[in-house]
């Protein structure tokens, strides 16, 4: 059986969680939980690829400083030269795992190129690196008789000190409660450590690229936990999701914009990118999507096109099938004609503050991936250096486990969940409205460019639903559904209390009022 005891706990099955497991599980029994399917977070839909140096002309000093200039300086230079300096090795593991990078002409492996990074150094798997990335991580996973895979279970609240038969306020983490999807009940999970994997919080916006569970599950859990939770305004807007009224979340891969892609005006053609950056399309990520949208909004848009048939169409649909095929589902026709985009939320540089052994603060609690502020990112993500950081963070807490595993105690017994005061809800209508009015109110007030007052509006919204969630939330019994509208309202404050916080525009952070970069690089640190 699942439920109760096993050595280690991860939360999150993706390119993090399935690392850390497939590290631990030589000596420890692992449970991995994933919410929903096991292959449902953000690691399947990774288009563009993973970076790494991996050819002659290329060196590791070049991919620190192409990653601390998206970074705006703010990038902790040790996690940068950790993270870089493990890549290459990182990529043989996936490639023993039997991860298919393209093959190049005349080295190993076909090496493609994203905005900010100065050589070709991403290895993929055509325009779908993701799902093969995910998909060998799960064979591996289940090959694995150490590792349990228990999808359908949505972790509500770690398990600490305090909900132990004997109170202990001394923070230590035992695991997790968690809401079991198919029986309706929640159960307890405990483990002498437990990793958070959850991903980002990108649903706290009406438009983004990343699944629908990426409700910052994770960085709410541990922020009432105790934990810090850092850098929560640098929420990085991909240039390139398509404009669509139907299809709201498709990316389009910046690897398009690496092989030529150029951005255009509907009606005009005008290639608007040289106006705004000497790097034109291969600009930071910060760069281009708030150049995007200052013509949308100067010119009254709803989109800007992203044009690539000027290449040949065989070049274009090697490069690109799967954009090729699911846009021709759609009436478009890349090889022919340009594609509508806009920008969208698309990954979350803040999170849990963790070490280079993926530690958060609190004892037994490591984290790893996008649900971390590691240092690695500061101020905007280069591209492309999120799945790495998975492979890298994983590594590095499973090897601190299993170093101190003779340190980490038992855990002590825990109490049962209690339902005895609630009830079933009668007006699920509350929470649906709710987690639609928080990500409408996130997408005008907190997005691309932000003022004070927009910021002090949607302060206000969130303090009002917060108490509102907090009064159903102790009232009703937990469904899926208010158990992510919680956390949306916990990281949609950290947001903005970031936000407000930092009176600078830095990377991804641009307000109007202050329009200017501070000369010294400091992190926002919130601390519970
Ligand atoms: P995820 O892969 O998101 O996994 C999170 C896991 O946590 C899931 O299993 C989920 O079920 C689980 N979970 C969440 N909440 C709970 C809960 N309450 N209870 C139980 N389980 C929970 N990065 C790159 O480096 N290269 C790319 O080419 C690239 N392309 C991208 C394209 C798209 C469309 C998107 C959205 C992102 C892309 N990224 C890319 C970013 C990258 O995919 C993510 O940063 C990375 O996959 C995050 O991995 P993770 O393991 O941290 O989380
Ligand atoms: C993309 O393919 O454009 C996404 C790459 C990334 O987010 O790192």
């Amino acid at each position: 059986m699942a439920e109760g005891r096993h050595d280690v706990i991860i939360i999150g099955s993706g390119a993090a969680g399935l690392t850390a497991a497939l590290n631990l599980a030589d000596r420890f029994r692992v449970l991995v939980l994933a919410k929903g399917g096991l292959s449902d977070g953000s690691t399947a839909w990774a288009q563009g690829g993973i970076a790494a140096v991996l050819e002659p002309g290329d060196t590791f000093a070049s991919h620190i400083e192409d990653t601390m200039v998206a970074g705006a300086g703010l990038n902790d230079r040790a996690t940068v030269e950790f993270v870089v300096g493990n890549a290459p090795a990182a990529i043989e593991r996936l490639a023993r795992l039997g991860v298919p990078f393209n093959p190049g002409e005349s080295e190993r492996w076909h090496l493609t190129r994203e905005g900010g990074h100065s050589h070709r150094r991403i290895v993929h798997v055509d325009d779908a690196t993701g799902w093969a990335v995910q998909q060998a991580l799960e064979k591996a996973a289940h090959a694995n008789p150490n590792i349990t895979l228990l999808p359908d279970m949505a972790a509500i609240d770690l398990i600490t000190g305090r909900h132990g038969e004997r109170y202990s306020g001394d923070g230590h983490v035992w695991g997790v409660y968690a809401f079991n999807r198919k029986s309706g009940h929640v159960e307890a999970f405990t483990g002498r450590a437990t990793i958070l994997a959850t991903g980002g919080a990108g649903r706290t916006y009406l438009y983004s690229t990343a699944p629908r569970g990426a409700t910052g599950d994770g960085i709410a859990m541990a922020w009432r936990a105790g934990c810090r939770v850092s850098n929560m305004e640098f929420m990085q807007f991909h240039p390139t999701c398509l404009y669509n009224l139907e299809v709201k979340n498709f990316l389009i891969t910046e690897a398009m914009r690496g092989e030529g892609g150029e951005l255009k005006i509907p009606g005009t053609g005008h290639r608007f990118m040289p106006d705004f950056d000497p790097r034109a399309e291969l600009a930071p990520r910060d760069v281009v999507a708030r150049a995007i949208d200052h013509e949308i909004k100067r010119l009254g848009l709803d989109h800007v096109d992203l044009d690539i048939s000027h290449k040949p169409a065989d070049f274009i649909i090697h490069h690109f099938p799967t954009i090729h095929a699911r846009l021709l589902e759609l009436g478009i026709d890349i090889t022919t004609q340009p594609i509508p985009v806009v920008p969208a939320q698309h990954y979350t540089c803040g999170g849990v503050v963790v070490d280079l052994d993926g530690r958060t603060d609190l004892p037994g609690l490591y984290a790893a991936g996008e649900v971390t502020q590691s240092g690695l990112h500061g101020a905007n993500r280069l591209a492309s250096n999120s799945l790495l950081e998975c492979f890298v963070f994983g590594e590095a807490a499973a090897r601190h486990i299993g170093a101190h595993w003779d340190t980490l105690p038992e855990p002590p017994a825990i109490r049962a969940w209690d339902e005895s005061r609630v009830s079933d809800s009668d007006e699920e209508v509350i929470v649906q409205h709710n987690w639609k009015e928080i990500r409408r109110f996130m997408w005008d007030y907190v997005g691309i460019v932000r003022t004070t007052k927009r910021l002090e509006r949607a302060q206000h919204r969130i303090a009002l639903l917060r108490q509102e969630v907090a009064d159903y939330y102790g009232n009703f019994r937990v469904t899926p559904d208010l158990i992510e509208l919680r956390n949306l309202v916990e990281v949609a404050d950290l947001i903005v209390r970031s936000a407000l916080h930092r009176k600078e525009s830095r990377g991804l952070h641009y307000t109007l009022d202050y329009p200017a970069m501070l000369p010294v690089a400091a992190d926002t640190v919130l601390t519970p």
